[in-house]
């Protein structure tokens, strides 16, 4: 098999594209033909050698990638739900898995409970987009737990995370004012946003209960929120100054296969949208890494096998 290997920390140069063993699936474990892998801002941290401080990660080498979308080869004792040929996706807990497992493989080893179907006819690219940012999503409008009828602030509406979390939201019956990167209003309107700002007009909009930061802005948000607020955020921002009287959380995305096959039967039938700005095959994977490290790139570089 061919993988994608973070050989040491650094720019994407270090990147290689390696032979190794083809994996077998123990009991409970299964094997997946990758289809789609998407390229996250959190690989790109990873390539790095950053990794939040609650990983607990192995030294490198080891295989990047969160989401998977493909087919089954193989499966386990014991794994019967599954049968070579299924079409599948995962959501790769990698934090937890400690960077033993990766996406950016062509074999991709995963438990086979991380594993849901994937709806006939969807695209594994666009499915593949759906894991990571769908369940962060999900998870922190389920963290904020705004009233029905509420109203929910989102940074970063244009991308992965803040793109379903609008689309979520709406749908849920909230009212929405949206947050984009520069010129990017158009694409978050359309995703349903009743309010979109551009990321300079953040200091003009609220006072909000609700608060999700999905890129995460940190300080420039607070002022934002309603005194006794809520700020869910999508990574480490500075802790509120003692006595502010706001709440402020992080997510740290879980394996929720209900919620990833709700995910993906919205994406098939057509009421969710994502965003794909290009492909890339796997073997060019420091390439996809250079440019997904750039601003404005108005969705998700995908890698293919
Ligand atoms: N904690 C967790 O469990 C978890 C899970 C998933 C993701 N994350 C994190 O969540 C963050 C977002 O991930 P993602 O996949 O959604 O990234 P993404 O697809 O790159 O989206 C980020 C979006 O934010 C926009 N943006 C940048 N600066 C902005 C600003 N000041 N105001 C408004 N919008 C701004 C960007 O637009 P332009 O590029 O056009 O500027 C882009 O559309 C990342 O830091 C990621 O690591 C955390």
């Amino acid at each position: 098999m061919k993988a994608v290997v973070v050989t040491e920390p650094g720019d994407p140069e270090v990147l290689q594209l390696v032979e190794r063993p083809d994996p077998r699936p123990a009991a409970g474990q299964a094997v997946v033909r990758m289809q789609a892998a998407t390229v996250n801002p959190i690989d790109l941290a990873a390539r790095t050698g950053w990794h939040p401080p609650i990983f607990e990660i192995q030294d490198p080498p080891y295989v990047p990638g969160w989401d998977l979308a493909g087919e089954v080869v193989a499966v386990g004792a014991g794994v019967d739900a599954l049968a070579p040929g299924d079409p599948v996706v995962a959501l790769i807990p990698w934090h937890a898995a400690g960077g033993r497992y990766g996406a950016y493989a062509d074999l991709v080893l995963v438990e086979a409970d991380w594993l849901v179907r994937r709806p006939d006819g969807l695209d594994p690219v666009a499915a593949a987009t759906v894991p990571l940012n769908g369940l962060t999503a999900h998870q922190c409008l389920a963290m904020l737990d705004v009233p029905a009828g509420g109203e929910l602030l989102v940074t970063g509406a244009s991308g992965g995370v803040g793109g379903f979390a609008v689309q979520l939201a709406r749908a849920a019956g909230l009212r929405v004012t949206a947050v984009t990167g520069a010129g990017d209003e158009a694409w978050v309107r359309g995703l349903g946003a009743d309010v979109v700002l551009g990321p300079d007009d953040l200091g003009a909009a609220g006072p909000f209960a609700h608060v999700l930061d999905a890129v995460p802005v940190g300080e420039p948000v607070r002022a934002a929120v309603a005194p006794g607020g809520a700020i869910v955020e999508t990574g480490g921002s500075p802790a509120l100054p003692a006595g502010s009287g706001l709440t402020q959380r992080m997510v740290l995305v879980a394996v929720d296969r209900g919620a990833l096959s709700e995910l993906l039967d919205g994406l098939a039938a057509g009421i969710l949208r994502t965003r794909v700005a290009e492909t890339v095959p796997l073997a060019e994977a420091a390439e996809a890494h250079r440019r997904s490290g750039t601003r404005g790139r108005r969705g998700k570089t995908v890698l293919v096998g």
